[in-house]
């Protein structure tokens, strides 16, 4: 067999690059993870850090100033980011998550005004899809955009967004056709400072503490037309489209909190000793830790495989799986986050059950990547209308 079959494996130059991630993770983000957890504080010396190594938007293409990085080293970024500080791995991925849309499917002119800011660090962008009543229906939101002359003034309330109040721009999707159901939807980008947008209290939630999520209020925001994205009712399709190219993000996510947990272990199993000897002595913690292990690295293997299929996708290729192999990793790395994390602190026995520890942490991190960017079971959903239609 020939030893040059075509694989899906990172190169030299993606393997450089988790090197470079992982020593300015463990070196600049990693000492305040748990002080951004306990205050609920946005990781500014993490966005800081990122910025002046060009690693909190890499995906932006050079002609915008971005670094042009492919999907698979935006995921390993996101993953290395993730593996000490989950919060903080939202500033590379929710860049990508606001953006996307406006790559995908705006004008020159969006993209020239809005990336090229993005990729300078001088601003960031969220994704504005959920509304409180409209989450895994998203079709059925209510804001409104109704044209108004050379203008777009919109109305409603955007639910749970991610660096709401900290980003500059906005992608908002709203209804600009009410007879015509998720055909009636479009994509606008908001600016923080258009006149008529506020923010809602952050939440208070369970983990991904430092990550503000909070409601987009939009009172009569009134916008120039040319600020849709794209043609007029496709604004539902881009944002299914962008999920996904992002929902790899997410899973990129889940296998760093992963990794992260399943690394604290082993380190612990080594040191602490019981009945005489290191707990690592015992089958029952190697098979657990082998477990672990195991897992992560298959839902690695099929999160960079989907990175390669929305890279070529990205440019143009036909990859009628993207969605599939897009909800499929995103759904296998949570559920393994889940899992893993919840070993790990089993593994610290009651240390592991303290605030002393980083892995009870994780563990609460973990649980949104089920719950976000489309829930495992509407995953499991997509997944299903993939193979049966
Ligand atoms: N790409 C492009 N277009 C797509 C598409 C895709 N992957 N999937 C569907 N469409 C099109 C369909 O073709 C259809 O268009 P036509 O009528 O012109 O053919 C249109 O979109 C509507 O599709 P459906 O009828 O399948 O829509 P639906 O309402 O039945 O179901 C859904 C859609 C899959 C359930 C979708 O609402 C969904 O994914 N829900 C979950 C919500 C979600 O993921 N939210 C994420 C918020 S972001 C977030 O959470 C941020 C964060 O993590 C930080
Ligand atoms: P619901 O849709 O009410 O679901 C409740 C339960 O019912 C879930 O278990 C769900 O799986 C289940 N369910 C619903 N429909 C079905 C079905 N057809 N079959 C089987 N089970 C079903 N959104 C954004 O737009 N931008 C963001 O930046 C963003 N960031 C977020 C950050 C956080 C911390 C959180 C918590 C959420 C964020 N979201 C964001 C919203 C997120 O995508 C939604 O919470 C998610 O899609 C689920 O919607 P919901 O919360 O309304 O739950």
């Amino acid at each position: 067999m020939s030893s040059d079959i075509p694989a899906y494996a990172p190169s030299e130059e993606h393997e450089l690059l988790r090197q470079t991630v992982r020593e300015l993770a463990e070196a600049k983000i990693a000492p305040k993870a748990a002080e951004v957890d306990e205050t609920g504080e946005f990781p500014q010396d993490a966005l800081d850090a990122l910025v002046q190594n060009e690693l909190h938007a890499v995906h932006i293409p050079e002609s915008y100033g971005g670094a042009g990085a492919d999907a698979l080293a935006t995921v390993i970024v996101i993953e290395e980011v993730a593996r000490v500080c989950a919060s903080s791995s939202l500033i590379p991925a929710v860049n990508k998550l606001g953006t996307v849309p406006v790559l995908l499917s705006g004008s020159e002119e969006l993209k020239k005004k809005y990336l090229t800011p993005v990729a300078r660090g001088e601003a960031m962008f969220s994704y504005a899809l959920s509304e409180p009543e409209a989450g895994s229906d998203a079709a059925s939101m209510k804001t409104r955009a109704v044209r108004d002359g050379d203008h777009w003034v919109l109305n409603g309330v955007k639910m749970w967004i991610t660096n709401a109040g900290v980003s500059e721009y906005y992608t908002v999707m709203a209804v600009t056709d009410p007879d015509k159901g998720a055909r009636g939807i479009s994509a606008f980008v908001v600016e923080k400072s258009d006149e008529g947008v506020s923010f809602g209290p952050k939440e208070r939630k369970l983990g991904i503490k430092g990550s503000p999520t909070r409601q987009v209020i939009l009172e009569n925001v009134r916008i120039p037309a040319d600020r849709i994205i794209g043609e007029e009712g496709t604004g539902f399709k881009t944002a299914l489209a962008t999920l996904d190219h992002t929902r790899i993000t997410i899973a990129a996510q889940a296998l760093g909190i992963a990794q992260g947990a399943l690394d604290y272990a082993i380190g612990y199993v080594k040191e602490r000793r019981q009945f005489g000897k290191p707990i690592a002595d015992f089958q029952g913690v190697q098979f657990m830790i082998s477990d672990m292990a195991m897992k992560i690295e298959a839902a690695r293997q099929l999160t960079y495989h989907a990175a390669i299929k929305s890279e070529r996708a990205f440019h143009g290729a036909k990859v009628p799986d993207l969605t599939f192999v897009s909800s499929a990793c995103k759904c296998l790395a949570s559920d393994v986050a889940m899992e893993v994390t919840t070993d790990a602190v089993q593994l610290l026995g009651g240390y592991g059950y303290t605030r002393d520890f980083p892995v009870e942490r994780m563990m609460r991190d973990a649980k949104i990547t089920q719950i976000y960017e489309g829930t495992n079971q509407i995953q499991r959903m997509v997944m299903a209308r993939q193979l049966l239609k």
